[in-house]
């Protein structure tokens, strides 16, 4: 059985509502367990992400970076960097913001920075754009165009807003694949350098 923790901050309800596809996505998987875990209260309890074979990093973009929340979540992780105990383990990302660009690669690449500090092994977003084989843009897995990690396009209303189904259908596909690679790939601990 692996365990992954989906771990996010949404301050209007946009980011959670990708995080639930990225946890049903993930949960297709045979023999997985997936727990969602809102970043805040981790700050307090760091310790707790020993436990996972594989995190998935979900943040808005706001105004370039992760947000607040998110980033005391990161900082809260230098005890475990300091002793390299999320070493080997697999991690991916993924970020919500209003803009169809909005800088949300610059979130991205906040979150494969964190990742490759702690050692963690990156998994992307791996599927072609389908609006270049003739499905409409705004069903399209990918349609936003991001292998580093999973984006989604959502506007500053809660949610219930109408999302663009490409982006909704991307973020389940993103979860099950990342939970298919941790099944494949997974290393038991005792045999990490
Ligand atoms: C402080 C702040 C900064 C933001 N900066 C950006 C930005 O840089 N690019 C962008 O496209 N959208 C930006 N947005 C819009 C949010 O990313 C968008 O509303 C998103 O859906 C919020 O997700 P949440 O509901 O999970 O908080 C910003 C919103 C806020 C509140």
């Amino acid at each position: 059985m692996k365990n992954i923790a989906v771990i996010y901050h949404s301050g209007h309800g946009n980011t959670e509502h990708f995080a639930r596809l990225v946890v049903t996505g993930a949960q297709s998987v045979d023999d997985t367990n997936v727990s969602l875990l809102k970043a805040e209260p981790l700050t307090g309890q760091p310790d707790r992400l020993i436990e996972f074979d594989g995190y998935v990093f979900g943040s808005p973009t706001y105004l370039g970076g992760v947000s607040g929340p998110f980033k005391s979540f990161m900082d809260a992780t230098g005890g475990l960097w300091r002793k390299q105990q999320l070493k080997g383990k697999l991690a991916a990302g993924f970020t919500v913001s209003a803009l169809p660009s909005g800088d949300k690669q610059s979130t991205l690449l906040s979150m494969f920075t964190f990742a490759m500090q702690h050692g963690l092994v990156w998994v992307g977003n791996p599927f072609l754009p389908e609006q270049s084989s003739g499905v409409p843009y705004e069903q399209a897995i990918n349609r936003l165009g991001s292998w580093t990690g999973m984006m989604a396009q959502a506007g500053h209303s809660a949610p219930g807003q109408s999302y663009a189904p490409g982006d909704l259908r991307t973020a389940e596909a993103f979860g099950r694949n990342f939970a298919s690679v941790l099944a494949r790939v997974a290393v038991p601990a005792e045999e990490m350098v």
